[in-house]
Protein backbone atom coordinates (compact mmCIF):
# COMPACT_ATOMS: atom_id res chain seq x y z
CA UNK A 1 0.00 0.00 0.00
CA UNK A 2 1.44 3.10 -1.01
CA UNK A 3 1.36 7.00 0.04
CA UNK A 4 0.54 9.60 -2.46
CA UNK A 5 3.58 11.88 -2.59
CA UNK A 6 3.75 15.71 -3.62
CA UNK A 7 5.64 15.15 -6.15
CA UNK A 8 3.69 12.91 -8.28
CA UNK A 9 -0.08 13.81 -7.03
CA UNK A 10 0.13 16.18 -9.97
CA UNK A 11 -0.36 13.28 -12.39
CA UNK A 12 -3.04 11.41 -10.41
CA UNK A 13 -4.96 14.81 -10.24
CA UNK A 14 -4.46 14.78 -14.06
CA UNK A 15 -5.14 11.38 -15.00
CA UNK A 16 -8.81 11.93 -12.63
CA UNK A 17 -9.49 15.08 -14.31
CA UNK A 18 -8.76 13.64 -17.83
CA UNK A 19 -10.99 10.68 -17.21
CA UNK A 20 -13.65 12.98 -15.95
CA UNK A 21 -13.49 14.99 -18.83
CA UNK A 22 -13.25 12.18 -21.73
CA UNK A 23 -16.01 10.08 -19.70
CA UNK A 24 -18.14 12.97 -19.40
CA UNK A 25 -18.62 13.64 -23.21
CA UNK A 26 -19.49 10.29 -23.95
CA UNK A 27 -22.49 10.63 -21.04
CA UNK A 28 -21.13 8.86 -17.93
CA UNK A 29 -21.65 10.34 -14.58
CA UNK A 30 -19.79 9.77 -11.57
CA UNK A 31 -21.12 7.15 -8.87
CA UNK A 32 -19.49 6.77 -5.16
CA UNK A 33 -19.84 3.88 -3.51
CA UNK A 34 -18.39 2.13 -0.14
CA UNK A 35 -15.24 0.59 -0.03
CA UNK A 36 -16.74 -1.99 2.36
CA UNK A 37 -19.02 -4.32 1.30
CA UNK A 38 -20.66 -7.94 2.26
CA UNK A 39 -18.27 -10.15 1.16
CA UNK A 40 -20.79 -12.25 0.15
CA UNK A 41 -21.12 -9.67 -2.92
CA UNK A 42 -18.00 -10.37 -4.11
CA UNK A 43 -18.19 -14.11 -3.45
CA UNK A 44 -21.04 -14.14 -5.61
CA UNK A 45 -20.39 -12.38 -8.71
CA UNK A 46 -16.48 -12.42 -8.65
CA UNK A 47 -16.63 -16.32 -8.39
CA UNK A 48 -15.84 -19.03 -5.83
CA UNK A 49 -13.39 -20.43 -7.64
CA UNK A 50 -11.36 -17.44 -8.56
CA UNK A 51 -7.83 -16.16 -7.49
CA UNK A 52 -9.39 -12.91 -5.68
CA UNK A 53 -12.39 -14.62 -3.69
CA UNK A 54 -10.03 -17.55 -2.84
CA UNK A 55 -6.78 -16.34 -1.26
CA UNK A 56 -6.90 -12.31 -2.06
CA UNK A 57 -9.54 -10.49 -0.38
CA UNK A 58 -9.05 -8.57 2.66
CA UNK A 59 -12.23 -9.99 4.83
CA UNK A 60 -13.25 -9.61 8.34
CA UNK A 61 -16.34 -10.05 10.94
CA UNK A 62 -17.34 -7.05 11.75
CA UNK A 63 -19.01 -6.24 15.47
CA UNK A 64 -22.50 -7.45 14.42
CA UNK A 65 -20.91 -10.82 13.05
CA UNK A 66 -21.70 -9.78 9.48
CA UNK A 67 -18.60 -10.91 6.88
CA UNK A 68 -17.49 -7.99 5.51
CA UNK A 69 -14.67 -7.26 2.60
CA UNK A 70 -12.74 -4.60 1.11
CA UNK A 71 -13.73 -3.93 -2.41
CA UNK A 72 -11.25 -5.96 -4.39
CA UNK A 73 -12.81 -4.21 -7.58
CA UNK A 74 -15.86 -1.95 -8.18
CA UNK A 75 -18.00 -4.03 -10.65
CA UNK A 76 -20.26 -5.59 -8.50
CA UNK A 77 -20.85 -2.67 -6.10
CA UNK A 78 -21.81 -0.54 -8.68
CA UNK A 79 -24.39 -3.40 -9.65
CA UNK A 80 -25.63 -3.53 -6.00
CA UNK A 81 -26.37 -0.19 -5.64
CA UNK A 82 -28.21 0.33 -9.07
CA UNK A 83 -29.88 -2.43 -7.98
CA UNK A 84 -30.52 -1.27 -4.21
CA UNK A 85 -31.35 2.33 -5.71
CA UNK A 86 -33.86 0.87 -8.52
CA UNK A 87 -31.77 3.00 -10.87
CA UNK A 88 -32.70 0.88 -13.48
CA UNK A 89 -36.50 1.61 -12.74
CA UNK A 90 -36.18 5.24 -13.46
CA UNK A 91 -33.62 4.80 -16.49
CA UNK A 92 -33.23 1.42 -17.97
CA UNK A 93 -30.07 2.66 -19.17
CA UNK A 94 -27.14 4.02 -16.83
CA UNK A 95 -23.87 4.74 -17.74
CA UNK A 96 -21.26 5.67 -14.88
CA UNK A 97 -17.77 5.92 -13.85
CA UNK A 98 -15.87 5.71 -10.63
CA UNK A 99 -12.21 6.50 -9.42
CA UNK A 100 -10.88 5.21 -6.14
CA UNK A 101 -9.08 2.37 -4.31
CA UNK A 102 -9.33 -1.23 -4.59
CA UNK A 103 -7.48 -4.07 -2.45
CA UNK A 104 -6.12 -7.02 -2.91
CA UNK A 105 -3.93 -9.35 -0.75
CA UNK A 106 -1.33 -10.15 -3.91
CA UNK A 107 2.08 -10.43 -3.54
CA UNK A 108 3.32 -7.32 -4.46
CA UNK A 109 5.96 -6.49 -7.09
CA UNK A 110 6.12 -3.44 -9.64
CA UNK A 111 3.17 -2.22 -10.83
CA UNK A 112 0.85 -5.00 -8.34
CA UNK A 113 -0.17 -3.49 -4.94
CA UNK A 114 -2.42 -4.41 -1.76
CA UNK A 115 -4.23 -1.29 -2.24
CA UNK A 116 -4.31 0.41 -5.96
CA UNK A 117 -6.48 2.49 -7.83
CA UNK A 118 -9.06 2.18 -10.57
CA UNK A 119 -10.46 4.13 -12.72
CA UNK A 120 -14.03 2.14 -14.06
CA UNK A 121 -16.28 2.57 -16.34
CA UNK A 122 -19.85 0.50 -16.52
CA UNK A 123 -22.45 0.55 -19.17
CA UNK A 124 -25.65 -1.41 -18.23
CA UNK A 125 -29.07 -1.80 -20.06
CA UNK A 126 -27.68 -2.33 -23.72
CA UNK A 127 -26.94 -5.35 -25.54
CA UNK A 128 -26.69 -3.74 -28.59
CA UNK A 129 -22.62 -4.42 -29.58
CA UNK A 130 -22.12 -0.84 -30.94
CA UNK A 131 -22.17 0.26 -26.95
CA UNK A 132 -18.99 -2.44 -26.53
CA UNK A 133 -17.04 -0.63 -29.63
CA UNK A 134 -18.39 2.66 -27.52
CA UNK A 135 -16.74 1.58 -24.71
CA UNK A 136 -13.65 0.57 -25.99
CA UNK A 137 -13.55 3.97 -28.23
CA UNK A 138 -13.82 5.82 -25.09
CA UNK A 139 -10.85 4.09 -23.33
CA UNK A 140 -9.05 4.82 -26.49
CA UNK A 141 -9.69 8.35 -26.28
CA UNK A 142 -8.87 8.14 -22.51
CA UNK A 143 -5.51 6.38 -23.75
CA UNK A 144 -4.64 9.42 -26.44
CA UNK A 145 -5.95 12.24 -24.31
CA UNK A 146 -3.61 11.25 -21.54
CA UNK A 147 -0.67 10.65 -24.34
CA UNK A 148 0.34 7.04 -23.84
CA UNK A 149 0.53 5.15 -27.51
CA UNK A 150 2.48 2.41 -25.98
CA UNK A 151 -0.56 0.18 -25.47
CA UNK A 152 -2.64 -1.95 -27.43
CA UNK A 153 -5.98 -3.61 -27.49
CA UNK A 154 -6.37 -7.00 -27.33
CA UNK A 155 -9.75 -8.50 -27.55
CA UNK A 156 -11.79 -11.79 -27.12
CA UNK A 157 -15.20 -13.45 -26.77
CA UNK A 158 -15.86 -15.96 -23.65
CA UNK A 159 -19.13 -16.75 -24.58
CA UNK A 160 -22.28 -17.62 -22.77
CA UNK A 161 -24.13 -19.84 -21.29
CA UNK A 162 -25.44 -20.85 -23.89
CA UNK A 163 -22.46 -22.02 -25.83
CA UNK A 164 -19.51 -22.18 -23.00
CA UNK A 165 -20.62 -24.72 -21.14
CA UNK A 166 -19.93 -27.40 -24.14
CA UNK A 167 -16.81 -25.72 -24.76
CA UNK A 168 -15.83 -25.89 -20.93
CA UNK A 169 -16.82 -29.85 -20.93
CA UNK A 170 -14.08 -30.08 -24.01
CA UNK A 171 -11.01 -27.85 -22.86
CA UNK A 172 -11.42 -29.95 -19.19
CA UNK A 173 -10.90 -33.80 -21.36
CA UNK A 174 -8.28 -31.65 -23.31
CA UNK A 175 -6.38 -30.81 -19.79
CA UNK A 176 -7.43 -34.22 -18.33
CA UNK A 177 -5.39 -35.72 -21.18
CA UNK A 178 -2.22 -33.44 -20.17
CA UNK A 179 -2.04 -33.42 -16.66
CA UNK A 180 1.43 -34.05 -16.03
CA UNK A 181 2.35 -31.54 -17.81
CA UNK A 182 0.39 -28.62 -15.71
CA UNK A 183 1.41 -26.98 -12.73
CA UNK A 184 0.23 -27.91 -9.14
CA UNK A 185 -2.02 -25.16 -8.97
CA UNK A 186 -3.61 -25.70 -12.71
CA UNK A 187 -4.05 -29.67 -11.53
CA UNK A 188 -5.97 -28.48 -8.86
CA UNK A 189 -8.04 -26.21 -10.92
CA UNK A 190 -8.56 -27.73 -14.05
CA UNK A 191 -12.11 -29.04 -13.31
CA UNK A 192 -13.27 -26.41 -11.42
CA UNK A 193 -12.15 -22.96 -13.47
CA UNK A 194 -10.34 -24.65 -16.61
CA UNK A 195 -10.40 -21.39 -18.19
CA UNK A 196 -7.95 -19.75 -15.83
CA UNK A 197 -5.57 -22.99 -17.20
CA UNK A 198 -5.09 -20.72 -20.56
CA UNK A 199 -3.78 -17.71 -19.02
CA UNK A 200 -1.12 -19.75 -16.65
CA UNK A 201 2.08 -18.43 -16.32
CA UNK A 202 4.33 -21.56 -15.99
CA UNK A 203 5.90 -22.58 -18.99
CA UNK A 204 4.80 -26.06 -18.97
CA UNK A 205 1.20 -25.28 -18.74
CA UNK A 206 1.89 -23.01 -21.81
CA UNK A 207 3.30 -25.48 -23.72
CA UNK A 208 0.79 -27.91 -22.72
CA UNK A 209 -2.29 -25.39 -24.05
CA UNK A 210 -0.86 -24.09 -27.06
CA UNK A 211 -3.24 -26.32 -29.02
CA UNK A 212 -6.05 -26.18 -26.98
CA UNK A 213 -10.06 -25.88 -28.11
CA UNK A 214 -10.78 -21.85 -28.57
CA UNK A 215 -13.92 -20.78 -27.21
CA UNK A 216 -13.45 -18.74 -30.38
CA UNK A 217 -14.52 -21.29 -32.10
CA UNK A 218 -17.29 -22.58 -29.75
CA UNK A 219 -19.46 -19.76 -29.99
CA UNK A 220 -23.30 -20.00 -30.75
CA UNK A 221 -24.78 -18.10 -33.44
CA UNK A 222 -26.23 -15.52 -31.23
CA UNK A 223 -22.58 -15.19 -29.54
CA UNK A 224 -20.77 -15.03 -33.08
CA UNK A 225 -23.04 -12.29 -34.59
CA UNK A 226 -22.13 -10.28 -31.42
CA UNK A 227 -19.12 -10.71 -31.54
CA UNK A 228 -18.51 -9.94 -35.34
CA UNK A 229 -20.56 -6.62 -35.55
CA UNK A 230 -18.12 -5.73 -32.41
CA UNK A 231 -15.22 -6.06 -34.54
CA UNK A 232 -17.05 -4.40 -37.57
CA UNK A 233 -17.67 -1.06 -35.26
CA UNK A 234 -14.61 -1.03 -34.16
CA UNK A 235 -13.45 -1.08 -37.50
CA UNK A 236 -15.48 1.50 -38.38
CA UNK A 237 -14.76 3.94 -35.64
CA UNK A 238 -10.67 3.21 -36.55
CA UNK A 239 -10.16 1.60 -32.85
CA UNK A 240 -7.18 -0.56 -33.52
CA UNK A 241 -7.29 -4.25 -31.64
CA UNK A 242 -5.91 -7.31 -32.15
CA UNK A 243 -7.93 -10.74 -31.64
CA UNK A 244 -6.12 -13.10 -28.63
CA UNK A 245 -8.39 -16.33 -28.21
CA UNK A 246 -6.54 -17.16 -25.45
CA UNK A 247 -7.38 -14.78 -23.25
CA UNK A 248 -9.44 -15.02 -20.42
CA UNK A 249 -10.46 -13.09 -17.39
CA UNK A 250 -9.38 -13.78 -13.45
CA UNK A 251 -13.40 -12.66 -12.90
CA UNK A 252 -16.18 -15.38 -13.68
CA UNK A 253 -19.06 -12.23 -14.54
CA UNK A 254 -17.80 -12.49 -18.34
CA UNK A 255 -19.70 -13.34 -20.89
CA UNK A 256 -18.82 -12.49 -24.62
CA UNK A 257 -17.04 -9.37 -25.47
CA UNK A 258 -13.87 -9.38 -22.61
CA UNK A 259 -10.62 -7.33 -23.47
CA UNK A 260 -7.23 -6.02 -22.53
CA UNK A 261 -5.12 -3.31 -22.55
CA UNK A 262 -2.06 -4.11 -22.91
CA UNK A 263 1.79 -3.16 -22.15
CA UNK A 264 5.42 -4.49 -22.55
CA UNK A 265 6.94 -1.28 -20.41
CA UNK A 266 5.51 -2.96 -17.08
CA UNK A 267 7.57 -6.61 -17.09
CA UNK A 268 5.00 -8.92 -16.11
CA UNK A 269 2.12 -6.76 -14.80
CA UNK A 270 1.25 -6.22 -18.36
CA UNK A 271 -2.79 -5.17 -18.25
CA UNK A 272 -2.93 -1.28 -17.61
CA UNK A 273 -6.81 -1.63 -18.27
CA UNK A 274 -9.56 -4.86 -18.55
CA UNK A 275 -12.67 -5.56 -19.04
CA UNK A 276 -15.86 -6.70 -20.76
CA UNK A 277 -19.71 -7.89 -20.90
CA UNK A 278 -21.26 -8.65 -17.80
CA UNK A 279 -24.86 -9.54 -19.15
CA UNK A 280 -26.07 -12.28 -16.24
CA UNK A 281 -24.89 -10.30 -13.17
CA UNK A 282 -27.41 -7.65 -12.28
CA UNK A 283 -29.83 -10.73 -12.45
CA UNK A 284 -27.57 -12.88 -10.56
CA UNK A 285 -27.53 -10.63 -7.57
CA UNK A 286 -30.88 -9.97 -7.10
CA UNK A 287 -31.62 -7.34 -9.80
CA UNK A 288 -33.63 -7.28 -12.99
CA UNK A 289 -32.14 -9.05 -15.60
CA UNK A 290 -29.94 -6.14 -17.96
CA UNK A 291 -26.82 -6.54 -19.72
CA UNK A 292 -23.95 -4.25 -18.79
CA UNK A 293 -20.38 -3.70 -20.30
CA UNK A 294 -17.74 -1.89 -18.69
CA UNK A 295 -13.63 -1.52 -17.87
CA UNK A 296 -11.35 -0.59 -15.34
CA UNK A 297 -8.33 0.72 -15.47
CA UNK A 298 -5.18 1.03 -13.19
CA UNK A 299 -3.83 4.18 -12.01
CA UNK A 300 -0.41 3.08 -10.52
CA UNK A 301 0.22 1.35 -13.77
CA UNK A 302 -0.59 4.12 -15.73
CA UNK A 303 2.00 6.70 -13.13
CA UNK A 304 4.67 4.53 -13.60
CA UNK A 305 4.21 4.66 -17.62
CA UNK A 306 4.07 8.60 -17.71
CA UNK A 307 7.25 10.71 -18.15
CA UNK A 308 6.74 13.06 -14.28
CA UNK A 309 8.07 15.37 -16.13
CA UNK A 310 5.27 15.79 -18.86
CA UNK A 311 2.74 16.94 -16.44
CA UNK A 312 3.41 20.34 -15.33
CA UNK A 313 3.62 20.95 -11.48
CA UNK A 314 1.83 23.76 -9.67
CA UNK A 315 4.98 26.70 -9.35
CA UNK A 316 4.09 30.04 -7.71
CA UNK A 317 3.33 32.81 -9.17
CA UNK A 318 5.50 34.88 -7.60
CA UNK A 319 7.53 34.86 -4.50
CA UNK A 320 8.43 37.89 -1.98
CA UNK A 321 11.52 38.01 -0.69
CA UNK A 322 12.14 40.77 2.48
CA UNK A 323 14.22 42.49 4.42
CA UNK A 324 13.24 43.09 7.71
CA UNK A 325 10.20 42.61 10.17
CA UNK A 326 8.27 45.72 8.72
CA UNK A 327 8.39 44.69 4.54
CA UNK A 328 7.62 41.26 5.95
CA UNK A 329 4.06 42.13 7.65
CA UNK A 330 3.35 44.14 4.21
CA UNK A 331 4.66 41.42 2.33
CA UNK A 332 2.53 39.03 4.55
CA UNK A 333 -1.03 40.87 3.66
CA UNK A 334 -0.01 41.22 0.17
CA UNK A 335 0.38 37.61 -0.63
CA UNK A 336 -3.02 37.16 1.19
CA UNK A 337 -4.50 39.55 -0.99
CA UNK A 338 -3.13 38.01 -4.47
CA UNK A 339 -3.98 34.43 -3.18
CA UNK A 340 -7.52 35.21 -2.60
CA UNK A 341 -7.39 36.55 -5.87
CA UNK A 342 -5.74 33.05 -7.38
CA UNK A 343 -2.59 34.31 -7.41
CA UNK A 344 -0.14 31.52 -5.94
CA UNK A 345 1.77 33.27 -4.00
CA UNK A 346 4.63 32.20 -1.56
CA UNK A 347 6.70 34.13 1.18
CA UNK A 348 9.68 33.14 3.62
CA UNK A 349 8.32 32.71 7.03
CA UNK A 350 11.48 31.15 9.02
CA UNK A 351 13.63 35.01 8.66
CA UNK A 352 16.16 33.52 6.20
CA UNK A 353 18.63 35.65 4.76
CA UNK A 354 17.68 37.72 1.45
CA UNK A 355 19.73 35.03 -0.44
CA UNK A 356 18.27 32.13 0.99
CA UNK A 357 15.00 33.23 0.25
CA UNK A 358 16.09 34.02 -3.41
CA UNK A 359 17.57 30.59 -3.24
CA UNK A 360 14.01 29.14 -2.52
CA UNK A 361 12.19 31.24 -4.71
CA UNK A 362 14.64 29.75 -7.77
CA UNK A 363 13.81 26.44 -5.58
CA UNK A 364 10.43 26.26 -6.10
CA UNK A 365 10.32 27.65 -9.86
CA UNK A 366 8.88 31.00 -8.85
CA UNK A 367 7.87 32.75 -12.22
CA UNK A 368 8.46 36.41 -10.44
CA UNK A 369 9.86 37.35 -7.30
CA UNK A 370 10.11 41.12 -5.54
CA UNK A 371 12.16 42.18 -2.91
CA UNK A 372 10.69 44.56 -0.02
CA UNK A 373 12.94 46.49 2.30
CA UNK A 374 12.56 49.46 3.81
CA UNK A 375 13.59 51.44 0.87
CA UNK A 376 10.67 49.81 -0.88
CA UNK A 377 8.45 50.62 2.07
CA UNK A 378 8.75 54.12 2.09
CA UNK A 379 8.71 54.33 -2.07
CA UNK A 380 5.87 51.99 -2.35
CA UNK A 381 7.91 50.99 -5.47
CA UNK A 382 9.52 47.67 -5.83
CA UNK A 383 11.83 45.33 -8.69
CA UNK A 384 9.52 43.19 -10.59
CA UNK A 385 11.69 40.35 -11.70
CA UNK A 386 10.86 37.40 -14.24
CA UNK A 387 12.95 34.72 -13.41
CA UNK A 388 13.11 33.14 -16.75
CA UNK A 389 15.38 35.75 -18.21
CA UNK A 390 16.10 37.92 -15.30
CA UNK A 391 14.19 41.02 -16.87
CA UNK A 392 13.37 43.82 -13.67
CA UNK A 393 10.42 46.02 -13.81
CA UNK A 394 9.61 48.54 -11.47
CA UNK A 395 5.93 48.63 -10.07
CA UNK A 396 3.53 50.16 -7.94
CA UNK A 397 2.97 47.71 -4.68
CA UNK A 398 -0.48 48.96 -4.39
CA UNK A 399 -0.63 47.68 -8.21
CA UNK A 400 0.41 44.61 -7.85
CA UNK A 401 -2.82 43.20 -7.61
CA UNK A 402 -3.91 44.56 -10.70
CA UNK A 403 -0.62 43.47 -12.60
CA UNK A 404 -0.62 39.91 -11.85
CA UNK A 405 -4.56 39.09 -11.90
P1 LIG B 1 -9.22 -6.57 -13.33
O1 LIG B 1 -8.63 -7.12 -14.58
O2 LIG B 1 -9.18 -7.44 -12.13
O3 LIG B 1 -10.71 -6.17 -13.69
O4 LIG B 1 -8.53 -5.20 -12.97
C1 LIG B 1 -8.51 -4.12 -13.90
C2 LIG B 1 -7.18 -3.42 -13.86
O5 LIG B 1 -6.85 -3.01 -12.52
C3 LIG B 1 -5.98 -4.28 -14.26
O6 LIG B 1 -5.85 -4.34 -15.66
C4 LIG B 1 -4.84 -3.52 -13.63
O7 LIG B 1 -4.46 -2.42 -14.44
C5 LIG B 1 -5.45 -3.00 -12.35
N1 LIG B 1 -5.07 -3.87 -11.21
C6 LIG B 1 -5.65 -5.03 -10.83
N2 LIG B 1 -5.04 -5.53 -9.73
C7 LIG B 1 -4.06 -4.67 -9.41
C8 LIG B 1 -3.06 -4.62 -8.36
N3 LIG B 1 -3.00 -5.56 -7.41
N4 LIG B 1 -2.22 -3.57 -8.34
C9 LIG B 1 -2.29 -2.60 -9.28
N5 LIG B 1 -3.20 -2.59 -10.27
C10 LIG B 1 -4.07 -3.61 -10.35
C11 LIG B 1 -11.61 -5.63 -12.81
O8 LIG B 1 -11.33 -5.24 -11.69
C12 LIG B 1 -12.99 -5.48 -13.38
N6 LIG B 1 -13.87 -4.95 -12.32
C13 LIG B 1 -12.97 -4.56 -14.58
C14 LIG B 1 -14.32 -4.37 -15.17
C15 LIG B 1 -15.12 -3.30 -15.03
N7 LIG B 1 -14.96 -5.25 -15.90
C16 LIG B 1 -16.16 -4.75 -16.23
N8 LIG B 1 -16.25 -3.57 -15.70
Amino acid sequence: MNDVLPDVVGLWQFLEQSARDVFGTYGFTEIRTPVLEKTELFSRSIGETTDIVEKEMYTFTDKSGNSMTLRPEGTAPVMRSIIQSRLAAQDAVAKLYYIGPMFRYERPQKGRYRQFHQIGAEAIGVEDPKIDAQVLLMLHHFFNRIGISAVSLEINSLGCPVCRPDYRRQLIQYLEQRLEALCSECQRRYQTNPLRVLDCKVEGCRAATVAAPAMIDQLCDDCDQHFSQVRRYLDLLKVPYALNVRMVRGLDYYVRTTFELVTDQLGSQNAVAAGGRYDGLIESLGGPALPGIGFAIGLERLVLMLDKEAVSVTVPELFIAVLGDAAAERAFVLMSQLQARGVRTEMDFQGKSLKAQMRRADKLGAVHTLIVGDEELRSGQAQLKKMADGTQTSVRLDALLEILT
